[in-house]
């Protein structure tokens, strides 16, 4: 199922029952926030919200803004146009499983080449809706003189005569100590100046003024790998953002996916319908056609990084102000009836953790056939996606949990993994009071631990370094001849079938 725009995916929640309409006007610093968070931290998530009168400074923007539109099972489901996540896994394993790849990076390939197969290639058109309004901002006479300042659009007949600015969009300030409001949902378009290849990645931007903002790619991000190669090249970075537009997008640029496969074709697989795309207007990257807005701009390699932050994330804490690019704006576009899409982050449960759930469980079919052992693998909210994993395996041989542990910490942004705990088949491992159970019981700190080191989220403040710190593998399974224990094992207390159905008949069912 094709979403055509944010406020055509909004219908589908409120003919749900996922939806819930805030008439009062809300305003964009910090209130619309805490209104977000009281919704995402509510049992299963609560309900997406559509704030119709979001406040710019005090004045209502023509812009709803949209919150928690992925936030719970149901929703995250039916925004990748599947009946269940299971649904949409199951489907992706198949398109693998005719010819079972002999590596992670073949099984991409060979997925690329799927989709491709399955019409999911993004096609090329004029223009689209994403251009019903156009403002071009010219570039400024020289470096050191200022920008001309804007019209007021708001004292404006009509958006067409004088379209909004960034200033005007109802972005949020999501929390006290945040550097500014954030873009929280944009959607990153680069190329790789080298070999042309598209990426698209959810890197948050802070509006520093109307025309230029932060550029959050991390590290090891794709966005930030090409960004490295103009800055060694002294040359100018084209760079397109687009907000909305159906929700498979948003989510395909959160989607760890390897670099070199263009998020477009997972959209444009998962929605069955592959992605419009037409041309920027001052640059020449594509852009989803139905998006709502879109931001297009540019990064100067020759211009020194700007302190971006603080920002309150998804770790529960402020990230600290660190330098990243600058983004200059040259020009927005968007649908005359656009809605703008946002959330935010802070400390679990939040919206973030059902598109990182998501991601996991799409991909765990690709992930086992490189580890046939796999049986489950999560990422429980606590953990902020990769502090903490989760992985059941089906043991088979001696020391085969820590050949799981230091494959996943090689594989993808799974190398962001602090603490990753291994437990047999049989345990749930969504279950974290289970699996706690199962690590207390069954290691011997010593003897089942592993300490090493690697690459590190940007993100973790506990780490003595920026990006690099330790990791910590735990192998909570079963013991077998070889792995040191040398007493004989336990069976696990458990009442027969036969008891518990009877009692169950006689008294009730408990559990
Ligand atoms: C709501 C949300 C906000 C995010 N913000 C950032 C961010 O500011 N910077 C970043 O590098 N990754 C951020 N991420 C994670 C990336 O989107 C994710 O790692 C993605 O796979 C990166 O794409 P890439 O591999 O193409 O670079 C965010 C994810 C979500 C769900």
């Amino acid at each position: 199922m094709a979403y055509s725009s944010t406020r055509d995916w909004i219908t589908a929640l409120d003919r749900a029952g996922e939806l819930t309409r805030i008439r009062e006007p809300v305003a964009t610093e910090l209130e619309l926030a805490e209104l977000a968070d009281r919704e995402m931290k509510s049992p299963d998530g609560g309900k997406a919200l559509l704030i119709e009168k979001p406040t710019v400074n005090g004045r209502v923007s023509p812009f709803p803004v949209a919150i928690n539109t992925f936030g719970s099972w149901k929703r995250m489901a039916m925004s990748l146009g599947a009946a269940s996540l299971e649904e949409a896994a199951a489907s992706l394993g198949a398109l693998v499983k005719a010819k079972p790849p002999q590596s992670f990076r073949e099984a991409c390939r060979l997925l690329g080449a799927a989709f491709e197969l399955r019409h999911a290639k993004p096609a090329r058109v004029k223009t689209g809706p994403c251009k019903e309004v156009v403002r071009r901002f010219d570039p400024p006479p020289s470096r050191t003189e200022a920008w001309p300042p804007a019209p007021d659009w708001r004292s404006a007949a009509s958006l067409d005569s004088c379209p909004p600015t960034l200033l005007d969009l109802p972005i949020l300030r999501c929390w006290p100590l945040d550097g500014g409001r954030f873009l929280t949902l944009p959607c990153v378009v680069t190329q790789d100046p080298d070999t042309g290849a598209r990426n698209v990645g959810m890197y948050r931007m802070q509006v520093y003024d109307e025309r230029t903002t932060g550029m959050h790619w991390q590290l090891q991000k794709v966005g930030a790998r090409h960004g490295r190669r103009y800055y060694e090249t002294g040359t100018r970075m084209p760079v397109a953002v687009f907000l909305g537009g159906d929700p498979a997008l948003a989510f395909s640029a959160t989607a760890p996916l390897p670099d070199g496969l263009d998020e477009f074709l997972l959209a444009g697989w998962l929605r069955k319908k592959s992605v419009d795309l037409v041309k920027c207007e001052t640059n020449d990257l594509e852009v989803p056609a139905d998006a709502d807005f879109v931001i297009e701009g540019y990064v100067d390699s020759k211009e020194p990084l700007r302190e971006e932050g603080p920002f309150g994330d998804h770790t529960g804490y402020y990230a600290l102000p660190e330098p990243y690019p600058v983004f200059h704006l040259t020009a927005i576009t968007h649908r005359r009836d656009a809605v703008y899409p946002a959330t935010i982050v802070g400390r679990p449960p939040m919206e973030d953790f059902y598109m990182g759930a998501a991601s996991v469980k799409l991909f765990l079919p690709v992930l086992k056939m490189n580890f046939p052992e796999i049986v489950d693998l999560a990422l429980p909210a606590e953990g902020v996606f990769h502090n903490l994993v989760f992985v059941s395996i089906k043991k088979t041989y001696p020391m085969q949990a820590f050949k799981v542990m230091h494959g996943l910490w090689g594989m993808g942004q799974m190398m962001f993994t602090k603490y990753m705990v291994v437990v047999d088949e049989d345990v749930n491992v969504h279950d974290t009071s289970e699996v706690l159970f199962r690590l207390c019981a069954n290691t011997d700190p010593q003897r089942d631990g592993i300490l090493t080191k690697g690459p590190a989220d940007v993100l973790d403040h506990a780490t003595s370094e920026v990006a690099v710190g330790g990791k910590l593998g735990l192998d909570a399974t079963r013991k077998l001849p070889g792995e040191g224990h040398r007493r004989p094992w336990p069976p696990i207390i458990r009442m027969e079938e036969a008891v518990r159905r009877k009692v169950a008949e006689r008294f009730g069912s408990r559990s």
